[in-house]
């Protein structure tokens, strides 16, 4: 399940510049921007033609005054040729813009689309998926895909009507001269291209190289007492200073392919000319090009490099934008693997009634809980007790449908959880954990999680009821306290607190304590446990507890070793059994003193 981190962070493999069937896919995007669109392709031709026309100009003046002599008209001509270089830059101005708001537009929809469906796929896939390659697809495969819209794709075809303006007009102007003049392209082209890849290869490894050395950095530094410790330093300097070295070989290769690439270009359009004016002088000598069209081509010549030079950087760019296209459509197509069933009626009220059918579960290879058969009443109060990764929290998960069993089934009121629409479900099935998730908001928002169904009458009845109107009263401004994110200003019992509040608004029919107050101190547990014994009232509660003396009192304790029930029953009827609980309570007991 891990494949070459650099690999995703990093520029992937070089697929092709163009895939049809993504590209498509992304027009969808796209659509509705048709005005945008449109107004970008309109404007390439015009850019191209007021290029293009330059040079003819120039001939003009060059022919028909500047040899001659004869001045008349030549004020507007150049008046012309002003207009013209205006125009360009007004043109190119409106390129960019139109460009720009184009690529970010589409971009905003994908990242759109991209959140929400993220927000649908169940806990299952983010365990299977690193959450910074998920970060990835919302910010650089999509920034990839808006360069390809403001950079690569509007300017390749820009470029590419360009290219054919100015080879149309050559040869309307001279055809044997662009002849010879077009000769040296394919060398120039093929040079450029071949040159250009090479130094995109080689600044991919030294960026990948630059991350390892930033990442053995990290290591280090984080790690530096422990080398210490076991007398490491040598062997990791050796390393360091390996990629180091590497990265330093790599970019002086880079920069000499760099001036390559400029000299390269340089000295092909100086050929380019001189062959100009050898073949040129020829023809004007026996008047069969005049001087202006010689100038007109110096001209054209000039503009033909600059495309040509960025060609390959486009295609790059191209192909970068396809690899982020694929893995963004990849992530849009993978459906939830936890959906609703299109036949699901929301149920009134649930009575809380809980089966375990045979069920197996596990995360990956090899089972966290194994052949889970029970039978939890409505209103009945069970502990699950049991060491550290026995498996408590993932068979709660089961419950709610933070995931689904491998095998068997799990039901509610005699119909399987599948059955019941997810937001019905999680809501008939309250959830306090060891942290209560708290966000960016005012503690009325936090508690009534933005429904508008929770009054603040509501909201305030529930803190009653918890407890927590206490300390939320003593605030400044008590509800409306706005929380920073995650509530980090508010203490580790009052945040339980809350969460047990959202529990009283909400008012499932089940509840699922898991260790909800292992993480507070003392004081605050009290306060918390007084709360969480309210709660439980008239419903089916199932707690999970590290400490043994808080469940003595349930109805019911499961002991789950190794992802099996391995002992059920009461406290008095398991301590009597003499097995693993007892063996767990004396320790706990000796250990707390009695508590
Ligand atoms: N999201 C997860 N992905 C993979 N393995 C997990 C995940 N959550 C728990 N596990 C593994 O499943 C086993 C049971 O974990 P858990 O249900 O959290 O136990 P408990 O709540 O009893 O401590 C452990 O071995 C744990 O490492
Ligand atoms: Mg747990």
């Amino acid at each position: 399940m891990t494949p070459a981190v650099h690999a995703d962070t990093e520029e992937t493999r070089y697929g092709s510049f163009m895939d049809w069937k993504l590209f498509v896919r992304f027009l969808s995007y796209a659509k509705p921007y048709r005005g945008w669109i449109v107004t970008a392709l309109a404007l390439l031709p015009v850019s191209a033609l007021v290029q293009i026309a330059q040079p003819m100009l120039i001939k003009r003046a060059v022919d028909n005054h500047l040899t001659t002599g004869n001045m008349e008209g030549f004020s507007v001509l150049l008046s012309a040729f002003i207009l013209l270089v205006g125009v360009q830059f007004f043109i190119g101005y409106l390129q960019s813009i139109s460009n720009t708001v184009l690529g970010q537009r589409v971009v905003r929809d994908i990242r759109k689309h991209l959140f929400s469906h993220l927000m649908t796929l169940d806990a299952g896939y983010f365990n299977h998926h690193a959450s910074g390659r998920l970060t990835n697809r919302i910010t650089n495969d999509t920034e990839a895909v808006s360069q390809m819209v403001s950079s690569g794709l509007v300017s390749l075809v820009g470029d590419f009507l360009l290219l054919l303006g100015i080879g149309i007009s050559m040869a309307w102007l001279a055809p044997s001269l662009s002849l010879v003049t077009l000769l040296a392209m394919p060398v120039i082209v093929a040079g450029t291209v071949m040159i250009t890849r090479k130094l995109r290869t080689i600044q991919r490894r030294g960026r990948l190289l630059q991350a390892q050395m930033a990442g053995k950095m990290t290591e280090e530094v984080e790690g530096a007492r422990i080398l210490r410790l076991f007398r490491l330093q040598d062997n990791r300097r050796q390393r360091f200073n390996k990629v180091n070295q590497e990265h330093f070989d790599t970019v002086l290769a880079s920069n000499y392919l760099e001036a390559m690439q400029f000299s390269f270009i340089d000295a092909a359009s100086t050929i380019t000319m001189a062959l100009l004016f050898w073949y040129g002088a020829g023809l004007v000598e026996s008047s069969e090009v005049t001087i202006g069209t010689i100038v007109a081509f110096v001209d054209y010549i000039r503009r033909i490099f600059f495309p040509i030079r960025d060609l390959s950087g486009k295609f790059t760019t191209m192909q970068a934008a396809m690899t982020a296209l694929e893995r963004i459509f990849n992530l849009l197509d993978t459906p939830p693997a936890i959906r609703d069933q299109p036949s699901n009626q929301p149920l009134p009220t649930f009575r809380g009634e809980i089966q375990f059918l045979d069920c197996d579960f596990g995360y990956g290879d090899g089972l966290v809980l194994k052949n889970i058969h029970l039978t939890i009443a409505p209103g009945e109060k069970v502990a699950i007790v049991g060491p550290t990764g026995s498996g408590k929290t993932s068979l709660v998960k089961l419950i709610n449908r933070i995931h689904e069993p491998l095998r068997g089934e799990v039901k509610i009121d005699g119909l399987p959880v599948s059955h019941y629409p997810l937001r019905t479900l999680r809501r008939m099935v309250g959830m306090v954990q060891q942290e209560t998730l708290l966000f960016a908001g005012t503690i009325a928002q936090n508690i009534s999680l933005n429904d508008s169904a929770i009054t603040l009458e509501k909201i305030h009845a529930a803190a009653v009821e918890s407890g927590a109107i206490g300390f939320i009263e003593r605030l400044e401004r008590g509800m409306d306290t706005v929380l920073s994110e995650r509530g980090g200003n508010l203490s580790a019992g009052e945040r339980q607190l809350l969460g047990i509040t959202r529990m009283f608004a909400f008012n499932p029919a089940i509840l699922v304590m898991d260790e909800a107050t292992s993480s507070v101190d003392t004081i605050s547990e009290r306060i918390i446990r007084t709360a969480l014994k309210r709660l439980m009232e008239q419903r089916t509660a199932l707690i999970i507890a590290h400490r043994l003396s808080t469940v003595q009192n349930v109805d019911r304790i499961l002991v789950l070793v190794k992802g099996c029930i391995v002992e059920a029953g009461t406290h008095d009827q398991l301590l009597k059994y003499n097995g693993v609980y007892a063996q767990l309570y004396q320790l706990q007991f000796q250990g707390e003193g009695g508590d």
